[in-house]
Formats: structure tokens, C-alpha cells, sequence
């Protein structure tokens, strides 16, 4: 069955990237400029958005913007929309994909750092999908690519806020589905398995129980775009997805939390308890 506009429909219209300066944003944008795809680029380095920009600009002729925003700010979405507007820019497919995951402690880290994480990864997704709704109905089709993990499958211990927030996205995602099939808009949940990027640096992630290879951005994206056009609600680029659900199904809570809370339990060290 097809749902939304296909890759190859896309070319000529406009496509918003959030967190294009780095790993799986970065790699949408080069996959989406291949295919002809103007594309919005939002994050906080501009260097590297521009330069990757001006790149794309000269390979395959697109037209690029470039959009430093914290996203991590309630107004984000305001900002991002009010320029969209002079620009007269309609976005056709929106990727939510910037995000933030710290490791460790619950609190080792402040309020302030976790309200931020969550209006990120769960509050300026759902406001850009009510943002440019009118946007996305002004097409024949519209795409919306929602970046979930596997950390929404299961509640991950020492990652309890990211996974919280991306459990929100997640459901959120799929229930957003279910409601814009009919308008032709496909909101499809992505979820990369442990992938290169920059993510878990900057989270200051410590060795664990993960598994050491690791997906690259390129295969992910492209596993992606590939379903755009179909009825696919859930693109699913991680091994053992399957497994967590079952295990979810099957296991009481506890022995689920101990379970992956084991594979992700901070290396000693100081702590603030
Ligand atoms: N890599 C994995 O193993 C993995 C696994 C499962 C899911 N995912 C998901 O995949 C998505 C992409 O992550 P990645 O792995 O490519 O990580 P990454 O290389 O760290 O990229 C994250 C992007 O988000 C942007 N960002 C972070 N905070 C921001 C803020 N406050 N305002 C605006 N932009 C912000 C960053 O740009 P600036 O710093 O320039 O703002 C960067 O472009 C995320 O949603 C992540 O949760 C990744």
C-alpha cells in the first residue's frame, strides 16, 4: 500500500532536517540533496551546516538554508516557522532527528539539563508536526520521519530521561500515523540501532554491555528513504527489536529493568550519592 510522496516525488520541494550538522541529520541531508531535495537545515553549529551546505549546493544543485537554533528552547519552533515564512518555504518532509543522550546516574546531572533533553527529543517534534500541518495538506502528500531508539522499546537505567523522552516520540509518532494515514501525510518512527555518530560521545557514554559494531548513518538513512511512499509505519534498522518486545510481553517489569540496567550500569567512579 502507498502512504505519502515517494524519494523520487520529493525533488523540487523542501525538507527540514533537524540536527543537520552531525551523524544520521547530517546523512539525511546528503541522501536527500542526491535525490534533489531542498532542504532546510537546522542545529546549532552553522560552520559545519554551512559547509556541508554549500557542498550539497555545488554537487547537486539544490537549494539550501541554513537555521541556527537551539531546539532545547520552548520558542525554537516559533523562530524556525517565522523565517520559513519570510522565505516563503513550505516544508513537504520533515525529519525530527536532533537529540541529546546522557549516560549515567539519574542525578548526576541537573533539572535544568533534563527539561531541556525533553523539550528536544518529545516537545519540538510534536510542535513542528502541529506547525506545519497546513504545510504538509497543501501537498498531494507529506512525509514526516520521526528518529525513535531502541531506548523506547525498553526503560534504559542511567539513561532514564532520554529514554523517557524517546518513549514519548515513539508513541507519539505512531499514534500520529494512525490519525494523518488518512490525509495521505506518512509519519513513519525510525529506529537506528547503535549507529556511528556523535551521540554517545557527547553524552559521555562509558563502556557496557552494548554490542561494538555499530551501523553506519549512510545504511540507516537509506533503509529509510527507501520506505518513504509506503504503508511503513515503523523502519526498523536495529537487530533485536523483536526480541526486546517479546522479552517485554513475556517478563515481569523488574526482571526487565535489572536486565538492561546490568548492561548499562556506570563503570565506579565518583558519584554524587
Ligand atoms: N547513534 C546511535 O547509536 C543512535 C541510536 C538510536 C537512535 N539514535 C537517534 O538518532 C538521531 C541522530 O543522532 P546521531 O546519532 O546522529 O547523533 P549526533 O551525531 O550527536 O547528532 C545529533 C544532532 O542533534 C543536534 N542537536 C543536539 N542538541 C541540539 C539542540 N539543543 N538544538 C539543535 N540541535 C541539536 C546536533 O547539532 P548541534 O550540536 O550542532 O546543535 C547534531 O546535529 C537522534 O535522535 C538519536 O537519538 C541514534
Amino acid at each position: 500500500m502507498n502512504l505519502g510522496p515517494r524519494l523520487g516525488e520529493l525533488a523540487g520541494f523542501w525538507a527540514l532536517v533537524t540536527g543537520a550538522s552531525s551523524g544520521i541529520g547530517a546523512e539525511f541531508c546528503k541522501q536527500l540533496a542526491a535525490a534533489k531535495v531542498n532542504l532546510v537545515m537546522v542545529a546549532r553549529r552553522t560552520d559545519r551546516m554551512h559547509a556541508l551546505a554549500d557542498a550539497l549546493m555545488r554537487e547537486h544543485g539544490v537549494r539550501t538554508f541554513v537555521s541556527a537554533v537551539d531546539l532545547s528552547e520552548a520558542r525554537a519552533v516559533d523562530v524556525v516557522m517565522s523565517t520559513l515564512l519570510e522565505q516563503h518555504v513550505r516544508i513537504r518532509l520533515l525529519v525530527n532527528n536532533a537529540a541529546y543522550g546522557p549516560w549515567g546516574r539519574f542525578e548526576a546531572a541537573d533539572v535544568e539539563t533534563y527539561s531541556h533533553l525533553v523539550q528536544l527529543v518529545t516537545g519540538t517534534p510534536i510542535a513542528f508536526c502541529r506547525a506545519f500541518f497546513d504545510d504538509f495538506c497543501s501537498f498531494p502528500g507529506a512525509a514526516v520521519i520521526n528518529l525513535s531508539s531502541p531506548a523506547a522499546i525498553q526503560p534504559v537505567p542511567y539513561k532514564a530521561a532520554y529514554s523517557a523522552a524517546k518513549t514519548g516520540l515513539h508513541y507519539f509518532s505512531l499514534a500520529l500515523y494512525e490519525e494523518w494515514r488518512s490525509r495521505n501525510i506518512l509519519v513513519q518512527t525510525l529506529i537506528p540501532g547503535p549507529t556511528e555518530s556523535e551521540l554517545d560521545e557527547k553524552g559521555n557514554a562509558y563502556p557496557s554491555a552494548l554490542p561494538e559494531d555499530r551501523e553506519t548513518p549512510a545504511r540507516v538513512v537509506r533503509l529509510s528513504l527507501e520506505n518513504l511512499g509506503h504503508d511503513t509505519p515503523v523502519v526498523t534498522a536495529a537487530t533485536g527489536i523483536f526480541k526486546q518486545r517479546f522479552f517485554n510481553g513475556l517478563f515481569p517489569y523488574k526482571t526487565i529493568t535489572r536486565t538492561v540496567g546490568k548492561m548499562f550500569y556506570p563503570p565506579p567512579g565518583p558519584s554524587p550519592d
